[in-house]
């Protein structure tokens, strides 16, 4: 299959991450979470004391904490220091504070770095809240995944109650509220469809309408791209 590089940006909960990993599996090509090194970095501020603000030394636990991602049999593992953090970054005192991190100009120069080189072989898709703007802005697939609040708190709800992992609807959509809000009005690369990225408006789809929506919009690239 012709490798191009696909990016999938949108807001908390859009099924960024759903999608993505099936398309990537079809596809044969590598998937890249970028939420997770964001997560991963604000993980690594909580373990070692150091302030969700106080960027040279967040930049500095970067340096020292390669961040990596291996594939198990399970899916994707996300290691620091070949430790699995994979469950360890989505507990809620990361994702509550995730926000703060990542609208660091220097914690994102660090990390996009990383994540272009990743995708410079091709045959890449990356889910995040810049991809499309300025991580891969040659890509030559960008998608903007969108849905309401009440259905993304919804989404959020059922797959806690699925993981036994007790929840409260309502706390759930002002977090991703408060999320959304913190990531749209950063200074550095907030969240915000790139002009030339197609929108897909999931609420009410099911995930595999999702994705016959997002690969036929890929396949039709690589045609022309052969
Ligand atoms: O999966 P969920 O939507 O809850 O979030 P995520 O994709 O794991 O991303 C966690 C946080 O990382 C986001 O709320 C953003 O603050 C930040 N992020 C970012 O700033 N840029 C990216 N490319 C990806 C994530
Ligand atoms: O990565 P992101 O935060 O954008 O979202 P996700 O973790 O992929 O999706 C959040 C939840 O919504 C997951 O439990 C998905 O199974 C679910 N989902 C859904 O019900 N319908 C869709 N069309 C997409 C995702």
């Amino acid at each position: 299959m012709h490798k191009i590089n696909i990016a999938i940006d949108g807001p908390a909960s859009s099924g960024k991450s759903t999608i993505a990993k099936i398309i990537a599996k079809d596809f044969g090509f590598v998937y890249t979470d970028t939420g997770a090194m964001y997560r991963s970095v604000t993980y690594l501020a909580i373990q070692h004391q150091v302030s969700f603000t106080d960027e040279a030394s967040l930049i500095e636990l970067i340096e020292n904490y390669p961040i990596t991602f291996k594939q198990t049999d399970r899916g994707q593992a996300v290691l620091i220091q070949g430790e699995d953090v994979s469950e360890a970054i989505r507990q809620p005192e990361v994702t509550n504070n995730v926000s703060e991190v990542s609208a660091l100009s220097g914690v994102r120069a660090q990390l996009v770095k990383a994540q272009q080189k990743i995708a410079a072989s091709k045959g890449v898709v990356m889910d995040g809240r810049d991809i499309g703007t300025t991580v891969l802005p040659q890509a030559e697939v960008k998608i903007f995944l969108v849905a309401s609040a009440s259905e993304r708190a919804k989404r959020r709800y059922k797959e806690n109650q699925a993981k036994g992992i007790k929840s409260d609807y309502d706390t759930l959509k002002k977090e991703i509220e408060q999320r959304d809000y913190t990531d749209s009005h950063r200074e550095t690369s907030p969240l915000k469809q790139a002009e030339d990225a197609t929108l897909v408006d999931t609420t009410g789809m099911t995930i595999d309408e999702v994705v016959t929506t997002v690969e036929n919009i890929a396949k039709e690239k690589m045609e022309r791209g052969k």
